[in-house]
């Protein structure tokens, strides 16, 4: 179960309703979840002292949300990407199929160029621009996107459940798992892709603890990770990213799992700056590094030179919060993610089964019945 309760504040933007939000937290939660011709998601920006929903009825809204980190993690971003869409056709006052297509590919835009690295926004906006084409008439389109970006949410749990139970067999009773940023519940609709592994593993009897890195510099690890994992029970505990070796050298981790923005079909796993530290590390000290994510998380067409890595802004480096903790006028590189490569990679955990080298040849097999 992901079960969420016993905030200390929770609050909902605009005039959602208090009531209603408050029996979802006791059974389960969605990070991000289509209501009422309205989009909903939890500002993530405010984890862990507060629970804030937020409330949007415009694409550029969702658009905004994306690129302040409101709702994060590639699966989420993807979704929140096709629910933008859901929002771009009500919100358009096309009368004929081109209008409204012109409209869609307008926002598609825009949502599109909110982040650059994790293919599965792309992957979001395409699906449902295909959708939106295969309609005739302007109101027979506002249905089909919305209901394609309905069922895209749903479908993004249940490979998250299927993908946990893929790699649930990789993982001992007993085992240390490390983890870096947040590949959780938080990243995607609901149970996570690498946590996701890790709930499976659970639920499947084995009894497992974790280390999440502290994942600077805005802390996904300790803001999302170690939060999402101590309030479902789990044995977490956090380290700065700097004690990755250390924890490694000194046995107190056997395993490692993180999530992915995006794979190219070399087996190249593109994913939270740091990732790349933590399976050199690994390969050093001869503990398995796997990466869970799902398909549509997987570019077979990008080569690994021309992904884009997005950078921040300097602030987020110097400073933690709103503190301050480097001079001014300091020169700053803030990469948001980097670029594991496949020699590094014990395998590929996604719905469809678990890639391992040559990844050439198994990542492509995973597409071959879809
Ligand atoms: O910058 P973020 O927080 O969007 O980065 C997220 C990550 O790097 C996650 O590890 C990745 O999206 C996998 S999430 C299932």
């Amino acid at each position: 179960m992901y079960s969420w309760y016993g905030f200390n504040k929770v609050r909902i933007r605009s005039n959602y309703n208090l009531e209603e939000q408050l029996t979802d937290i006791s059974s389960s939660l969605r990070t991000v979840e289509w209501k009422n011709n309205k989009v909903v998601m939890i500002d993530q920006t405010k984890l862990p002292n507060e629970l804030v929903f937020v409330e949007y009825d415009d694409f550029n809204q969702i658009a905004d949300a994306i690129r302040t980190l409101v709702v994060r993690g590639a699966p989420a971003i993807g979704v929140s990407g096709a629910f933008g869409l859901g929002l771009a056709v009500l919100q358009s006052k096309a009368t004929t199929k081109d209008e409204l297509i012109l409209d869609l590919e307008k926002a598609k835009q825009i949502l599109f160029e909110t982040r650059p690295t994790a293919v599965n926004l792309a992957w979001g906006l395409e699906k449902i621009m295909k959708v939106a084409n295969s309609g005739d008439s302007v109101e027979q389109i506002r249905k089909l996107v919305i209901s394609a970006a309905k069922k895209m949410a749903e479908d993004d749990i249940e490979i998250n459940k299927t993908m946990g139970k893929n790699g649930s067999i990789l993982f001992d009773d007993n085992d240390t798992i490390m983890t870096h940023c947040n590949a959780g519940a938080l990243a995607t609709v609901a149970y996570g892709t690498a946590l996701g592994v890790i709930r499976a593993t659970r639920e499947s009897g084995k009894n497992v603890k974790i280390i999440a890195t502290e994942t600077r510099p805005i802390q996904q690890g300790s803001r999302l990770t170690a939060f999402e994992l101590k309030h479902d029970g789990f044995d977490v505990t956090l380290i700065p990213d700097t004690a990755v070796g250390y924890s490694m050298a000194n046995g107190l981790v056997n395993k490692v799992i993180v999530g992915a923005d995006r794979i190219v079909k070399t087996g190249h796993v593109f994913n939270k700056i740091g990732t790349y530290q933590v399976a050199t590390m690994a390969k050093q000290h001869g503990i398995p590094f796997y990466v869970a994510a799902p398909l549509s998380t997987i570019d077979l067409e990008t080569k690994a030179e021309d992904v884009i890595i997005e950078m921040r802004k300097g602030t987020e480096v110097t400073g933690i919060g709103d503190k301050k903790t480097a001079p001014d006028g300091i020169n700053v590189i803030n990469p948001a993610f980097d670029m594991t490569p496949p020699e590094l990679i014990s395998g590929i955990i996604t719905e469809k089964g678990v890639a391992t080298a040559p990844y050439e040849e198994s990542i492509p097999k995973l597409f071959e019945d879809t």
